[in-house]
């Protein structure tokens, strides 16, 4: 089989890259990204000369590049977004163009190519919030309701999908899934901000009160989702992925990072909250687990020790990327830091 990967160079992707490469042994994979501040080869250099798998430099806004490369592929599991939700709020433009118009452009190509299977990956973010007292879970039936412009492009890049499966027939799948962890996670995300600040002797960011619940799931767990889907879920479906099961305040994650890394909390400094803050995110994956028979496998406490060593073993990778364009995006998001 063939697979079309399109933002294989970003967190998320690489990983599935490497899992899907590793697992299955017959399969070719087409990386298709835009190398956006995002996006790193150097996540992919073990696999570069590998011949199941190729990359192109492209726009998924590129229609001419997109039905190019979508020529002989059989599945398509669809990455490439802009994804930071504290970019999305100082320029929302590019998330409309890549995430939706982007989508759109995929969506036309998959039909012209008669492919067999396009898998949508969205986020738990499209429902909204919860309030921390709550004991609700979002789960497939939950009503959309985004909050922030990243939310709100990808709900509207999740309608556009559904919709070319019931009017023109595309054989869809998509799935939301809550915050993902572990290595090559662009150190603009809490996770990776926190574990690299405390390495460089720097205080860790938190926003507002740092109550805000997060359910986090470590990336093979979601990489072995998408496979799943990939494989048996139902064409049409939609399927929620999450991993702990009551979620973890922010504060509290840290606190555990710094334990780990045997820091104190005068690691810690409270900022400006971020403007919209969703309150709570939590998953009720019953869905997936009857269904396909998925549930996480790393605990959140083995995953967490495994992405501390990951960063701390990998410091020319996040050096690389923090000393260069990001340091002024740092400067603007953090002034006072
Ligand atoms: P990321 O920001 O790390 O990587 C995005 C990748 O997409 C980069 O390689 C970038 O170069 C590429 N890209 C961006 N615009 C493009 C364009 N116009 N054309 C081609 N390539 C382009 O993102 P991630 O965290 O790996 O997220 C991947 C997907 O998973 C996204 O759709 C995101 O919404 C979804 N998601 C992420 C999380 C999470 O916790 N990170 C959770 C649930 C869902
Ligand atoms: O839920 C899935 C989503 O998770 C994905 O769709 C998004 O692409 C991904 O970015 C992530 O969104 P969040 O906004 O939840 O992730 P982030 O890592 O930006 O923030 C996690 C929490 O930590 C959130 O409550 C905000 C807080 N935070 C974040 C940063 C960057 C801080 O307290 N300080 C910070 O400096």
């Amino acid at each position: 089989m063939k697979l079309l990967v399109t933002g294989g160079a970003g967190f998320i992707g690489t990983n599935f890259i490497l899992y899907w490469l590793k697992n299955h042994e017959g399969d070719e994979i087409v990386n298709l990204d835009k190398l956006t501040y995002a996006g790193n080869l150097e996540n992919l250099t073990s696999i570069e000369k590998n011949p199941r798998y190729s990359f192109i430099h492209g726009d998924i806004c590129d229609s001419t590049i997109v039905n190019k490369v979508m020529e002989g592929i059989d599945k398509v599991v669809h990455f490439a977004a802009e994804t930071h939700v504290d970019r999305s709020i100082s320029g929302p433009a590019v998330f409309i163009t890549t995430n939706v118009v982007g989508t759109q452009i995929l969506l036309d190509a998959a039909l012209e190519h008669k492919i067999k299977h396009f898998h949508h990956i969205s986020t738990d973010e499209v429902f909204g919030q919860l309030e921390i007292e709550s004991h609700d879970k979002f789960s497939e039936n939950t009503p959309y309701n985004p909050r922030s412009p990243y939310s709100a492009s990808k709900a509207a890049s999740d309608h556009l999908v559904r919709a070319y499966f019931h009017t023109y027939g595309l054989p869809i799948t998509i799935t939301n899934c809550s915050n993902n962890f572990g290595p090559y996670t662009f150190p603009e995300k809490f996770f990776p901000l926190a574990i690299t600040n405390i390495l460089e002797g720097k205080k860790v960011p938190v926003y507002g009160d740092g109550k805000n619940v997060r359910d986090w799931l470590y990336v093979e767990d979601h990489a072995r989702a998408i496979d799943l889907v990939l494989n048996k879920g139902k064409i049409g479906e939609t399927y929620v992925v999450g991993g702990l099961q009551n979620g973890i305040s922010n504060i509290d994650a840290l606190r555990k990072i710094l334990t780990i890394m045997g820091k104190n909390e005068d690691s810690i400094e409270f900022v400006k909250d971020r403007p919209g803050h969703d309150r709570k995110y939590d998953i009720d994956w019953s869905k997936i687990h009857n269904e396909l028979g998925w549930e996480p496998i790393f605990t959140f406490d083995e995953a967490l020790k495994k992405t501390i060593s990951w960063y701390t073993e990998n410091e020319t990778w996040w050096e690389n990327i923090k000393s260069g364009e990001y340091a002024s995006y740092y400067q603007k998001q953090y002034p006072h830091s």
